[in-house]
């Protein structure tokens, strides 16, 4: 079966297509199963219970050597813990250096069997199935992987890219709508930060997004991958800063995070309100107007995505931010548009006005 949608992305070790299209999950455990003769598939017990029968039995068909690997759902699973559990699995089922192993599930499940991937053997085969929108628009394509510390995100990890990543758009139907809604605040994002007509093309489709149209979703995913995979191109190992400019509305949403606690407050939900705190602030800067503001809110809103988070907790928000060395003093970078799908890397803004443009974003109730 052909997928109606292909893109290509480049990287230092070559090329990684992505194949996408809607109801195509057997489609993409067949072709999985004729190139890979043994493979691990990683998936989360959600994903399990949705969509691994389905799933296997096409596998099945052209390959008999593949095992599943199920792992606790949730950002507790991505540890170094987990990570062994697995390791212990793949010696028992044989997987060896020709083998190949496929991330079905979120970002969770991406992130760490694509570590997995790159330290099993010294690095094998990985292929990406993304399930969850975020993992479809972000963090399936580009090549971090990696797992966490008790005490720090994605501290410990390895670039890795995949082999492929095959993205059924179907499948964001059976999430959660906080997972949902959470996919679509990056997906806002990267019209803002770098595409004005896909901005404009989420405000004329907000209907068909809202019940979660696979045919539509096919196309906004698209888009988005190919707008991360041009900005991998220019800086995979994020060392010239151009990768950072995908960090828009996440300096305040990090704040929001740590405020609530990580995994509390969804992470999609601080990043729509930390690109509100961001608009406001490039506003303030006379970088954009107040129509931009208003129409990121508008869309934001339309689409279900909170744009405010509780007036009570402001103040907390607001001292973590002055006490986030990186933003404030040091060596302050923001990622700030100037205008509507251009974003920068500003640095040396004033704390007084970052404490305004997040006084200005709180208020809501969550
Ligand atoms: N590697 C990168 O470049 C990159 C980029 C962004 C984020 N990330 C990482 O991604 C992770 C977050 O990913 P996420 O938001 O996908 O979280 P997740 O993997 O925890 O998935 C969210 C929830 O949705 C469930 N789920 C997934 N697909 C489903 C489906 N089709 N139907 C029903 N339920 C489904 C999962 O079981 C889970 O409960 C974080 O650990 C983050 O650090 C990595
Ligand atoms: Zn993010």
């Amino acid at each position: 079966m052909q997928p109606q949608s292909k893109l290509v992305v480049e990287h230092s070790a070559g090329e990684c297509p992505i194949y996408i299209d809607s109801g195509w999950l057997p489609g993409i455990a067949d072709a999985i199963g004729r190139s890979t003769p043994r493979c691990a598939v990683i998936t989360d017990a959600n994903v399990e219970k949705l969509y691994a029968a389905e799933f296997f039995q096409s596998l099945n068909q052209q390959s008999s050597q593949c095992v599943l690997l199920t792992i606790a759902p949730g950002e507790s699973s991505k540890s170094l813990d987990t990570a062994i559990d697995l390791y212990q699995q793949l010696l028992s089922a044989g997987i060896d250096r020709q083998s190949t192993i496929v991330a079905l599930g979120g970002g969770v499940v991406g992130d760490l069997a694509g570590f997995v991937a790159a330290t099993w053997q010294r690095g094998i085969r990985l292929i990406q199935v993304p399930t969850s929108l975020l993992a479809q628009v972000d963090s399936s394509v580009g090549g971090k992987t990696g797992v966490n510390l008790p005490s720090a995100k994605n501290v410990v990890g390895a670039f890795w890219q995949p082999q492929e990543v095959y993205i059924d758009t179907k499948l964001a139907g059976t999430l959660p709508d906080v997972e949902y809604t959470s996919g679509l605040a990056e997906v806002v994002k990267y019209g803002a930060i770098l595409d004005d007509h896909l901005f404009a093309s989420l405000e004329s489709r907000v209907e068909q997004l809202n019940r979660r149209d696979p045919q539509v979703l096919v196309d906004i995913v698209l888009r988005c991958c190919q707008l991360k995979a041009s900005v991998v191109k220019r800086d995979e190992r994020e060392t010239t800063g151009q990768r950072a400019i995908l960090n828009y509305g996440h300096t305040f949403g990090h704040a929001i995070e740590s405020v609530f606690g990580y995994g509390k407050y969804p992470h999609g939900h601080a990043v729509s309100i930390g690109m509100m705190a961001a608009a406001r602030l490039a506003q303030a800067m006379g970088r954009v107007d107040e129509d931009f503001v208003e129409r990121q809110c508008n869309l934001l809103t339309a689409l279900q995505i909170p744009t405010r988070f509780p007036a009570e907790r402001h103040a907390e928000v607001i001292e973590v931010m002055k006490h986030d060395k990186k933003a404030i003093d040091g060596h302050p970078r923001f990622v700030l548009p100037r205008g509507m799908g251009h974003g920068e890397l500003v640095e040396g803004v004033s704390p007084d006005k970052i404490a305004d443009a997040m006084q200005r974003s709180a208020g809501g109730s969550k």
